[in-house]
């Protein structure tokens, strides 16, 4: 009897020592204490058996084994307790006060902000907003605008020509070439032959060039204004250019015209605006400006509609006439900004345009 009591009282508390959840805690202690099938509660059974004296050693002894495993449960039961309760703590414990994981926001880029609002200054004064191809045929690009093959000036557009059926006819199909449209002006013929009057358009397109340096990309964007009606003169260009110039720099920018030379229009001019990197001195931290390097900046040509555009669009240059003008969106929005680098408007980072990250 000792020694059945001895093996048992071993082996339960070296179970009680492996067991490793609570359930497994209930189901030893039935097993050990149960009223009908534990070990020791059978063990119990037989003392009756025995003679009197050795069933009052080992009733004692029995009394202690089973003393002994129920604290040994007990401790084991609030250690598994405690474990439990930490592991909980760290799977869902959460400080509701504590501020969010911020998403990375995206924003409109700069230069969609920009045409958005140079369309919207101009919407206000009755241009509507048109869209031309961006590729587009030599003839609208270049032989409308009264630049017939050959001539000199169109050297001036580095222009990207399109591979197409017209390459190996350069006499009679010239017009046919496809090109990427190295201005928005293609769009003025192309508006004339809608056959409605007046004409006052808006045009904001994507222009391509073979250029690239702190002022050109090969890929950027121009609007471009054209007014027909009668009696149209330099003095509704004039007021219209610099109408937009303050809606958009404000009143403190300044522009100037510089008589210029354009196939398309006669008379042509260059619009400058003083630089807002210098400050219109041309001078920057003792050096020239990166940027002007005289203290202006072009923002783009403009001029009285030539007749022969007109005469291309089916308009009768003696009953009417036009002013039309072809601006760099980036230019004016580096302007504004006193942005140096017009690369850095396409080079991916986030920070340009303030989109959190
Ligand atoms: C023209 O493209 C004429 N079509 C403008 C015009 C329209 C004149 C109507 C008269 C009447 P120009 O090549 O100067 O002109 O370009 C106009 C403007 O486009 C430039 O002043 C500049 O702001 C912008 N620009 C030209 N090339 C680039 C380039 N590679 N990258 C960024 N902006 C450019």
């Amino acid at each position: 009897m000792h020694h059945a009591l001895q093996k048992l009282h071993e082996e339960t508390l070296q179970k009680i020592v492996e067991v490793n959840d609570l359930e497994g805690v209930e189901v030893l202690e039935l097993a050990v204490l149960g009223r009908k099938q534990g070990a020791l509660t059978a063990l119990l059974r037989q003392l009756g058996a025995l003679a009197p004296e050795e069933r009052k050693r080992a009733g004692q002894r029995a009394n202690e084994v089973k003393q002994d495993i129920e604290r040994a449960l007990d401790e084991r039961r609030t250690a598994l307790r405690a474990q439990r309760m930490a592991g909980l703590e760290e799977a869902e414990w959460m400080d509701v006060t504590l501020p969010g994981t911020p998403f990375p926001r995206g924003a409109v880029h700069p230069v969609s902000v920009a045409i958005q609002e140079i369309a919207t200054i101009f919407a206000r004064i009755g241009f509507l907003r048109a869209r031309h191809p961006e590729v587009d045929s030599d003839y609208y690009a270049f032989e409308a605008l009264h630049m017939p093959p050959g001539h000199p000036a169109r050297d001036e557009w580095e222009t990207f020509f399109v591979a197409s059926a017209a390459d190996g006819d350069q006499n009679g199909k010239q017009r046919e070439r496809i090109v990427l449209t190295p201005h928005t002006s293609n769009g003025q013929v192309r508006e004339m032959e809608k056959g409605y009057l007046p004409i006052r358009m808006i045009n904001i397109g994507k222009c391509y060039r073979r250029q690239i340096d702190v002022s050109h990309v090969p890929v950027f964007h121009q609007f471009e204004g054209l007014l027909v009606d009668r009696q149209v003169t330099v003095a509704h260009l004039k007021g219209t250019l610099e109408y937009f110039v303050r809606s958009y720099f404000g009143p403190d920018r300044t522009i100037r015209l510089r008589p210029y030379h354009f196939q398309f229009t006669e008379p042509s001019f260059e619009i400058d605006i003083s630089c807002a990197v210098c400050g219109g001195s041309g001078v920057q931290g003792g050096a020239r400006c990166r940027l002007c390097k005289s203290g202006w900046l072009e923002l783009g040509g403009a001029g009285m509609v030539h007749p022969k555009v007109l005469q291309a669009g089916r308009i009768d240059p003696r009953t009417h006439a036009g002013f039309a003008f072809g601006w760099g969106v980036e230019r004016v929005l580096m302007m504004r900004h006193g942005i140096s680098d017009i690369r850095l408007l396409y080079c991916n980072d986030l920070r340009v345009g303030g989109a959190a990250v």
